[in-house]
């Protein structure tokens, strides 16, 4: 069969067509209307407690958007029901009854019938001025108030009427019950198995192959489950159902299955897959959807391709190191001429190292040879005050590890940055964020590491030795932000230290200096930055400077007066659609201050596994998000600094890091950052000119949905006849006069460069 083909591979289980199954209603009872009431009493647990003359309240939001704005203290919610003893005896497992609530900000205390069934959050003594402990609930008041009772708990009073009474804590901020559509319900099969489709990661081969391991576990000590898995795949454009398949599965008690899902489909073809577990008997079902990591990227050539910047800048009299990016079948041999007087270039690793003594520009002429062929490029090294003429690109510890960093971390991601080929296609920085610190400084008022990085200098030898370069994080303030040390007054020390170590990059956050700065007026914003730029240009090494205090006092005016490579333009980016395109959409305002070594940063890259603590989940961007994270910062000249778990790196992923034809729109050295020309109806263009005169331009589609668009060339303000070339197919699409239709994925992007046909 030719596409589309579609196969599950059974292991050990016979391929069942389902046949038709009707799933009894789910058993519950909504809990809906309640009572509410500031102030605190015992008595308002007592069901026989008249709360007639209480306040009606909902519990979707907190207690704030029902007319108690900014309320602090205690606060009680009640309500009635009835339970009808037909719920337990309807459920298909007879398990526990559940008593869902919802979220609760910030501290509850629940009870049925007038006793505590439950209780989330350690302190309700409003008089404790350590005071709210949200932390000691696991996850934190976000989580999901749940409880369960056997069914015959005597404080279930089976057909009669119930009163649940939830005593609410709130210190700051928002407060109450939120979120929420609270039931009371049967355990379900979603109690008891656990449909995982986040463990693994899609292989991809070809574009055309893909294959996945699913998990189903069933929790649950006494039940085993006889469902059907089904797996469907739906064109997002057409809406054809493209396959559908399903399998029997027996899960016995506390067990798991795996299984792999493999199948084929169109190059590129924008598809969200469904997969659900149905149980047979009770006809109750798990469903999770996700989209199909569709990928685009051609696959890399087995010759020998020299990628990365076409310029490089460096300062005279320091240690120079730069690792030709090359792509290809390995071995590949190197060699270059016209190198400034003082650098070599060691022709197995292609590394260039030594010191370029004379200021000056430099034309170097690189060559890569492998079985394959042999490759030429022109490369400008300008050895002079500029570094980072081109945006960094790297890894950066905090998306993915957080404060849990470690110098093991941090060697193997340096390790997967080789062994993924990123390294080939022109990522070299390997940043630790914050948690590296000690928690004290040596007497002579030296830091050093914290158990975690036992050995500076011998970890940024490591770094070094693979060709890629190491950066550090700090604050001008006396703690970082994670309450580590910060290098208020020490910092000539701590960059004499971190030159010793043989740091790089310095990403320098703002923190706890806002307790020192004595307001924010400009000068007190700059202070810290131009001191620190200072003791940078006392020591003998090129260390990027990177500025981060999330764009106060509009940073990007001034970055550069500062002395800084980068700043920070925003607030932390997240993984999630509103974060990325809150962040990446408002970057207009900053174009006209980007340039050759002065970049904005609209924070780190968001895509693989990432999690901010060692609890890693793949991104939750869709792909098409995905294509239009890469593609937005590649138009915005943004530093391409990963932060995932590079030893997880997936087939998708790796394909949105290794489009070079993508990369060289980022590594333009014209160093120009786009600009929206066009933004109606949810439709942007972002245009960016390049060095050759050509235009990058990405047309985004903001909208829920697949939208059709129609590409004006006069649209942007130009005349003529354009080739145009889709930058993610590497495939040019013609030439156009007046413009073309295109058609765009919801919160996807079309990335093409228009070249003027004289
Ligand atoms: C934040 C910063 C993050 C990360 C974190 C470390 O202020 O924006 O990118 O560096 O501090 O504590």
């Amino acid at each position: 069969m030719k596409f589309p083909v579609f196969q599950i591979f059974l292991t050990g289980f016979l391929l069942f067509l389902l046949t038709s199954c009707s799933p009894k209603k789910s058993v519950s009872v909504g809990l809906s209307d309640w009572k509410f009431k500031t102030g605190d009493d015992m008595e308002w647990s007592d069901p026989s407690f008249n709360d007639s003359d209480w306040e009606n309240i909902k519990v979707e939001h907190t207690w704030d958007e029902y007319g108690y704005s900014d309320y602090d203290g205690y606060a009680w919610y009640r309500i009635s029901f009835v339970l009808p003893s037909s719920l337990k005896e309807k459920s298909a497992y007879q398990g526990d009854l559940i008593i869902e609530l919802g979220k609760v900000d910030d501290i509850d205390q629940t009870y049925l019938n007038g006793v505590l069934i439950g209780q989330n959050g350690e302190t309700l003594d409003l008089s404790d001025t350590a005071g709210l402990r949200f932390e000691q609930i696991p996850g934190g008041w976000a989580k999901f108030r749940i409880y369960n009772l056997s069914t015959d708990d005597k404080r279930i009073k089976w057909d009669q009427e119930n009163v649940i009474a939830v005593r609410v804590w709130d210190r700051g901020g928002l407060g109450g019950i939120y979120d929420a559509h609270p039931v009371i319900r049967m355990e379900g099969l979603s109690d008891y198995v656990q449909l995982d489709i986040n463990s693994t990661s899609f292989s991809i081969q070809n574009q055309t192959n893909f294959n996945k391991v699913i998990r189903l576990v069933n929790s649950s000590d006494d039940f085993s489950f006889e469902g059907v898995l089904s797996v469907s795949l739906m064109d997002r454009f057409t809406n054809d159902k493209i396959f559908k398949e399903k399998l029997k599965i027996k899960l016995e008690p506390n067990s798991e299955k795996e299984q792999l899902i493999s199948f084929q489909t169109e190059p590129g073809r924008n598809c969200s897959i469904t997969y659900s577990y149905t149980e047979i008997k009770s006809g109750e079902k798990i469903i999770f959807t996700e989209s199909l990591p569709y990928i685009l990227t051609p696959p890399v050539p087995d010759k020998a391709r020299i990628n990365g910047p076409v310029v490089y800048g460096a300062r005279p009299g320091h240690p120079f190191l730069y690792k030709i990016p090359v792509s290809g079948e390995k071995p590949i041999t190197y060699s270059a001429s016209g190198l400034p007087a003082g650098l070599n270039l060691d022709s197995k690793t292609g590394i260039i190292t030594g010191k370029a003594m004379k200021k000056g520009i430099y034309k170097a002429l690189l060559k890569a040879e492998n079985k394959h062929g042999i490759n030429e490029k022109e490369f400008t090294i300008k050895i002079g005050k500029k570094i980072t003429i081109t945006p960094p690109m790297g890894w950066n510890s905090w998306n993915c590890w957080g404060l849990s960093v470690s110098d093991e971390k941090i060697r193997s991601s340096a390790d997967e940055m080789i062994r993924s080929g990123l390294a080939d296609h022109g990522f070299s920085y390997i940043n630790i964020d914050d948690g590296w610190e000690s928690a004290e400084r040596l007497p002579n008022g030296k830091i050093t590491g914290n158990e975690k990085f036992p050995d500076f200098p011998a970890l940024s030898d490591y770094v070094h030795s693979l060709g890629l370069k190491l950066g550090i994080y700090s604050s001008p303030g006396p703690l970082t932000c994670g309450g580590y040390l910060g290098s208020y007054r020490h910092e000539f020390m701590d960059a004499k230290t971190w030159s010793e170590w043989g740091v790089d990059y310095l990403k320098y956050d703002w923190c706890s200096y806002g307790e020192i700065a004595k307001n924010r007026s400009l000068p007190e914003l700059k202070k810290p930055y131009f001191l620190m730029r200072k003791a940078l240009d006392g020591v003998n090494r090129d260390i990027v400077y990177s500025l981060c205090q999330y764009g106060m006092g509009n940073v990007w005016e001034w970055g550069n007066e500062v002395g800084a490579e980068l700043w920070r333009t925003t607030g932390d980016i997240t993984d999630t659609w509103s974060s990325l395109k809150g962040i990446g959409f408002r970057q207009a305002v900053v174009a006209p201050f980007a340039g050759p070594g002065s970049w904005n940063d609209p924070d780190m890259l968001v895509l693989g596994r990432v999690g901010w603590s060692d609890n890693l989940h793949p991104t939750r961007l869709t792909p098409d998000e995905q294509y239009t994270h890469i593609s937005l910062w590649a138009l915005l000249a943004a530093p391409l600094l990963l932060g995932n778990d590079m030893a997880k790196l997936d087939d998708f992923t790796l394909s949105l890091l290794t489009n070079d034809e993508v990369l060289a729109v980022n590594q333009d050295p014209l160093g120009r950052q786009a600009n929206r020309v066009y933004d109606e109806n949810d439709i942007q263009y972002w245009l960016k000119e390049l060095a050759d005169g050509s235009l990058a331009l990405g047309i985004f589609n903001l909208n829920e949905g697949v939208k059709n668009a129609r590409l004006n060339i006069s649209d942007l303000v130009l005349n003529g006849t354009y080739a145009i070339r889709d930058l993610w197919r590497q495939k040019d699409l013609g030439r156009f006069n007046d413009g073309m239709d295109v058609t765009l994925p919801g919160h996807g992007v079309l990335l093409v460069k228009l070249s003027e046909v004289k």
